[in-house]
């Protein structure tokens, strides 16, 4: 199988540690057309699966709605991608050639595949199976590397790659905070971070998002994706789309197949903290980082501005970049 070529990333798999015992990973198994099927800690000798190129290091259950819309909804488009990438990281991805790059939660792998695309060499973490969608995209890229794993405590070197960015993940995790600080460290000194996170909106908003949630949170799969595909048809209605938008939260994005995933991306996980400007600037001041730039969102126009520093856009992030100190 074309993606099941991990034997030929021994400089990537050299970046992983044991998430036991923090000592290296080794190949220890392969099948007969000479892909990896297991990788070894060479300290307390734990064991890990390696399944169509993907080290299976950690696996957790409240991600696991993300494992069924990454590979349920076909969300790569190229230039949006692109476009996307440039506002939440403010990196170019033309710069990207020959660095090494962490995507912190990479979903199905889209921002994986643009790095890897530009030449990056990219290492692709996240901890639901999104994981198989990623590692296939990025299957063609001898530079690239899936792993399933928790960011929480992240089976990497420290202090190692040029440009860690992560895009609308820690706030699903349970401990937003220390993920942060946990893949902050994974930045060489001199390199940069960019996270993206939910902006906290007001009160209002808030209360009836979480009480929402309480309930949607806790439906099958197979009841909330059709209530996901109805939000999707008041998403393509004019008068709706931006308006009441701002009351409960429905994608308004022109193309049908994100309007639905980004319903269920809503509405599903288990997790979802909302967070201020202060808070992110805080976090990396804190984790030793300067040079911080609060990047703006990629819309603008006088009522969007207007709502958005009211913090009254659903759905919209706090974004920082900066450089870790030397
Ligand atoms: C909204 S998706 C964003 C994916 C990708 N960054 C993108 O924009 O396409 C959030 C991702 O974070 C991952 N995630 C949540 N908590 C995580 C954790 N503790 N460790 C690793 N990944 C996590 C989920 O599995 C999910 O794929």
């Amino acid at each position: 199988m074309l993606y099941n070529r991990l034997i030929m990333n021994h400089d990537l798999v050299s970046l992983l540690r044991c998430p036991r015992c923090r000592d290296s990973l080794s190949i220890s198994g392969t099948d007969t057309a000479g892909s990896c099927t297991q990788l070894e800690c060479a300290a307390c000798r734990a064991s890990y699966p390696v399944v169509d190129g993907v080290p299976r290091l950690h696996v957790q259950e409240y991600v696991a709605s993300f494992g069924r819309q990454w590979n349920r909804y076909d969300v790569v488009r190229d230039d949006e991608d692109e476009a996307v990438f440039r506002v939440k990281t403010g990196v170019d991805p033309r710069d990207l050639v020959g660095k090494l790059v962490l995507d912190a939660g990479c979903g199905g792998g889209r921002y994986a595949l643009l790095a890897a695309r530009q030449g990056a060499r990219i290492v692709g973490l996240d901890l639901s199976d999104a994981v198989n969608r990623a590692g296939k995209l990025c299957a063609p890229y001898p530079e690239a590397l899936v792993v399933q794993a928790d960011l929480l405590d992240p089976p990497l070197v420290e202090d190692a790659f040029d440009l860690v960015f992560s895009i609308g993940v820690l706030h699903h995790s349970p401990d937003p905070r220390r993920a942060f600080d946990a893949i902050a460290r994974r930045v060489k000194p001199g390199g940069r971070l960019a996270v993206w996170l939910y902006r906290r909106n007001s009160l209002p908003q808030e209360w009836l998002n979480s009480a929402l949630r309480a309930v949607t949170t806790r439906l099958p799969a197979r009841v909330l994706e059709p209530a996901c595909v109805a939000l999707g048809v008041l998403g393509s209605i004019p008068i709706l789309k931006k308006s009441l938008n701002k009351v409960i939260n429905f994608s308004n994005h022109p193309d049908w197949t994100l309007r639905v995933c980004d319903n269920f991306d809503w509405y599903a996980p288990r997790h979802q903290s909302h967070h201020t400007e202060r808070e992110l600037l805080d976090w990396f001041e804190g984790a030793g980082f300067a040079d911080l730039r609060v990047l703006p969102p990629a819309h603008s126009g006088k009522l969007y501005d207007w709502a958005f520093g009211r913090n009254l856009i659903i759905g919209s992030g706090v974004n920082v970049t900066g450089t870790r100190r030397s």
